[in-house]
């Protein structure tokens, strides 16, 4: 493993050099694919030449830089470890996948310094482009600044029947577009606004080698904050096949193509015929209306301001994201565009349970608003409280209103959703198939959107629902909801607790110990619930010190009742503890 990642950096370093040298631009690095059921990855410090002979500080899994491509197929069990050797605290949040708050990598679960998180999960999701990247409280911008993003390609038998590209690096290529700001050291800054330097893949000034034919771009947004307006030079039309969740029911033709960050869209372009060309992909952000990150100005008018963005060449000016340097066909090609594909059918209106206002709002108002810190219904983020519950199958209807003169991009966790309308309207062609993220206008506009909680309840670990522009979610623009089953909590404590002992309870000393009836069955986590239902505490149990039994420190805990939450390696528990005077 070792000896691949530094031919592969050599080889880059040279690439890099002679492409510069011939003017040629700089070939993209193409992330290495790992196929599962079992993954490695461990997180890392490093450093990267962004610009030659100019090394930057960075983080990386598995390398300097980014993280490899994990390809994972519906119906399988995957197994990842992830090893932290950042020498600091991280997570690592699976974007786009459905799976338990637990495995999810959120805020709450947090891999300590020189430990291994072990999520293990069936793959629910469709076939789509989903990725990972850091989730820690307040430290996302940092963490994904300096470096760490991967794709993860799920695959299933529905996709697998069309005739479409899916050889990796060749017809089937991911593309991570992404704007960084370095100091005069070349040191990566995060939590600003003066991201001057585009980069796919990590290389600047990219170009990638595309064969004669039908060829698939997985596009990620995986800036800090940009939006992307993509477009192919001349206009020349590509095809959406899919949006954040998946095939659509059929590509969408299209000439312009906006993601914002978190976003992704799977495109065809066909280059038949085109051999010995050159197409820039592009992204005319001209086109991009003032109050969206990468316009002109990031407010509705000049006179609001954003330290750092105007003057910034990459705002309100079409530039070059990739060039596409057009070879020979290869052997087995793709050569015309599906005419049908297979979407999920949207949820329609009927049976929703439940109707929610989300409120994007400014902490302060007045010309200076576009700064921040920004409010989620009138609250920053707070990682002990749970700030919506909603029960498990639920059909729900959100409707986003921003109250900001500028765009976000709300991103849900678990379940995705379709965009019902959005001030009133049908969303764009591009965004009617199953999403998880997407750029809500600003100045008062609104997006409905309706989704359904299936298959995880947890009512002690949340999910996230978030700006996913990076300075705004980790200045508080965030909020968490629970998944309840209550068709299940209407039984008795004790009998759904059956497998754990919590003792003494009362508990009177420091600690109570936690103990799993069956010493097979290990303890990887728990968490105490006070009366309010805020988690007082979350701890995840080293790989290393997995055990039957359990102290749990107590004393800091006022008198009352509270709920002890266990997680084993077989179930879920909860115990009630009642801490005496
Ligand atoms: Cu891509 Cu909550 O994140
Ligand atoms: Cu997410
Ligand atoms: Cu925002």
């Amino acid at each position: 493993m070792k000896k691949v990642q530094s031919f592969i950096l050599t080889l880059f370093t040279i690439i890099n050099l002679s492409g510069n040298l011939f003017g040629q631009g700089n070939k993209i690095l193409l992330p290495p694919l790992l196929t599962g059921p079992q993954f490695e990855l461990t997180l890392q410090n490093g450093q990267y030449e962004f610009f030659p002979g100019h090394p930057s500080a960075t983080m990386g899994v598995n390398g300097p830089i980014l993280g490899p491509t994990l390809l994972m197929k519906k119906g399988e069990r995957v197994d990842i470890k992830v090893k932290n050797n950042l020498g600091q605290r991280t997570t690592i949040h699976w974007h786009g996948m459905h799976v338990s708050s637990v495995n999810d990598g959120g805020p709450h679960i947090v891999i300590e310094p020189g430990t291994t998180w072990n999520p293990k999960f069936e793959v629910k999701n469709r076939a789509s482009t989903c990725w990972y990247h850091p989730h820690l409280d307040r430290f996302t911008d940092q963490h994904v600044s300096k470096g760490i993003a991967g794709f993860i390609i799920v695959q299933d038998d529905e996709e697998a029947a069309f005739d479409l590209p899916r050889t990796y690096g060749v017809d089937d290529i991911p593309l991570a577009v992404q704007t960084k700001a370095f100091d005069s050291n070349y040191d990566i800054l995060y939590d600003v606004n003066s991201d001057k330097t585009l980069l796919v893949n990590g290389v600047r000034d990219a170009y990638v080698d595309v064969p004669a034919q039908v060829v698939r771009f997985r596009l990620l947004d995986g800036s800090s904050q940009r939006t992307f307006n993509f477009g192919l030079e001349g206009n020349l039309p590509f095809y959406l096949i899919a949006t954040d969740g998946g095939l659509l029911d059929a590509p969408v033709q299209l000439k312009r193509l906006p993601l914002s960050p978190g976003e992704r869209g799977e495109i065809l372009v066909d280059f038949t015929g085109m051999e010995g060309k050159t197409i820039a992909l592009m992204s005319y952000a001209a086109e991009l209306s003032n109050g969206i990150y990468g316009a002109a100005y990031p407010g509705p008018s000049p006179r609001m301001a954003l330290s750092g963005y105007n003057p910034n060449p990459m705002n309100g000016r079409n530039f070059t994201v990739i060039n596409f340097k057009i070879g020979a066909k290869t052997a087995h090609a793709v050569t015309s565009i599906p005419a049908k594909l297979a979407g999920e059918k949207p949820y329609t209106t009927d049976g929703v349970a439940h109707q929610r206002a989300i409120d994007f709002r400014a902490k302060t108002p007045g010309p200076d608003q576009l700064n921040g810190d920004f409010y989620i219904n009138g609250v920053s983020f707070d990682i002990n409280t749970i700030n919506i519950t909603v029960d498990l199958n639920d059909k729900e209807i959100w409707t986003i209103t921003n109250n900001t003169p500028i765009a976000h991009p709300f991103h849900l966790h678990n379940v995705g959703f379709y965009i019902l309308d959005i001030d009133g309207g049908l969303p764009p062609a591009y965004a009617r198939g199953k999403k998880d993220t997407y750029l809500v206008p600003g100045r008062h506009s609104s997006m409905r959107i309706i989704t359904k909680f299936t298959d995880f309840a947890n009512d002690s670990i949340p999910y996230m629902y978030h700006c996913h522009m990076l300075k705004h979610e980790d200045g508080g623009m965030m909020g968490s909801f629970v998944v309840v089953d209550r068709t299940n909590s209407t039984q008795p404590i004790e009998e759904i607790s059956e497998g754990v002992l919590l003792y003494p309870n009362p508990a009177k000393k420091s600690y109570v110990t936690v103990s799993t009836r069956d010493a097979s069955e290990m303890i990887q986590a728990y968490s105490v619930i006070d009366g309010r239902g805020r988690i007082l505490v979350y701890h995840i149990i080293d790989d290393n010190e997995l055990s039957d039994a359990y102290s749990i420190p107590v004393s800091q805990y006022a008198p009352g009742h509270y709920i002890v939450k266990v997680v084993t390696t077989k179930d879920i528990y909860e115990k009630a503890l009642v801490i005496a005077k």
